[in-house]
């Protein structure tokens, strides 16, 4: 095999920024030959054989026609675990750790019993990030699309806490039975108006339009889910939601019209305004 093909050379000809070029070439040492990442320098002179090249020119186009880089190698970190991800669930965004992080403070004060639910779970980011610091808790993870929680499921079984899970499908709620309750329910449902045209750029053109937009004025999925928190919660209970870097005041005023109390706001770690919560009081 020629020089040519020198993982040295492939990385040096690629038009790919480097570090999509990096991330890329490491999935495929490990696939065909079950290399770590360090092989990236430790064995640059190694020229790739010809099912490994073929690959790396297929994921180095795909890459440049703008597929995400999640989706390319099948996987994404997100808190401490790490997350099967496919086209059909929304690749988890570093922000959506700031939920996991208000849920899992709040049921430290809980006792073993207490009950948490993620609307909306995706490749199950929220609910497995939870269950997997916190084994005592019971977790409960919805979702409109079955494929989504196909995804979550067997992100549930990679992670080996599919038996600490339960997951439901349906349209917000009415996904749960109807006496069910939480002391805990967290949602990043969509959020992006139908008309933003951040929706037909970059990464957000390869995934599912509706882990995306509500398909009107971006508030109306939080209307839904903050609306109906008061008859889901237990007294006491706590929602968080997040929602976009310019709909805070706007999210604040639904959890203020739907009664809820201990109205706060959180920033992100770019010091953006990104998740409300709010409290049940009463019963
Ligand atoms: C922004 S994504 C969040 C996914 C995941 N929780 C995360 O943070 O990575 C929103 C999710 O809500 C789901 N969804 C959209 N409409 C829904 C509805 N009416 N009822 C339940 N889930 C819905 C989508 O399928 C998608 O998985």
């Amino acid at each position: 095999m020629s020089a040519e093909f020198s993982l040295r050379s492939l990385l040096s000809a690629s038009l790919l920024p480097p570090s999509d070029a990096r991330i890329l070439m490491a999935h495929v040492l490990e696939q065909h030959y079950q290399l770590p990442r360090s092989a990236l320098l430790s064995r640059n002179e190694m020229a790739l054989n010809p099912q490994a090249l073929t690959q790396w020119k297929n994921l180095e186009s795909r890459r440049m026609n703008g597929e995400p880089i999640a989706y390319l190698v099948g996987k994404r970190g997100f808190h401490n675990i790490e997350l099967y991800v496919a086209p059909g669930v929304l690749i988890p965004r570093p922000e959506t750790e700031l939920l996991v992080e208000i849920g899992l403070r709040e049921v430290e004060g809980l006792g073993e019993a207490a009950k948490v639910l993620d609307l909306g779970t995706g490749s199950g980011a929220i609910a497995l990030a939870i269950a997997h610091e916190a084994p005592h808790l019971a977790v409960t993870a919805t979702d409109q699309s079955p494929e989504a929680l196909e995804v979550a499921k067997k992100n549930a079984e990679l992670l080996n806490i599919a038996s600490r899970v339960q997951f439901a499908q349906g349209n917000w709620y009415s996904a749960l039975q109807p006496d069910e309750r939480f002391d805990v329910i967290l949602s990043n449902p969509p959020y992006i108006a139908s008309q933003d045209e951040r929706l037909t750029q970059g990464d957000l053109r390869f995934e599912p339009i509706s882990a995306l937009t509500d398909h009107a004025s971006g508030l109306t999925c939080l209307e839904v889910i903050i609306a109906g928190a008061a008859t889901r919660l237990n007294s006491n209970g706590l929602i968080a939601v997040e929602h976009g870097f310019d709909q805070s005041e706007a999210v604040v005023a639904i959890m203020k019209a739907a009664g809820l109390a201990d109205i706060q706001t959180h920033q992100d770690l770019a010091g953006h305004t990104r998740v409300a919560s709010g409290r049940k009081i009463g019963l």
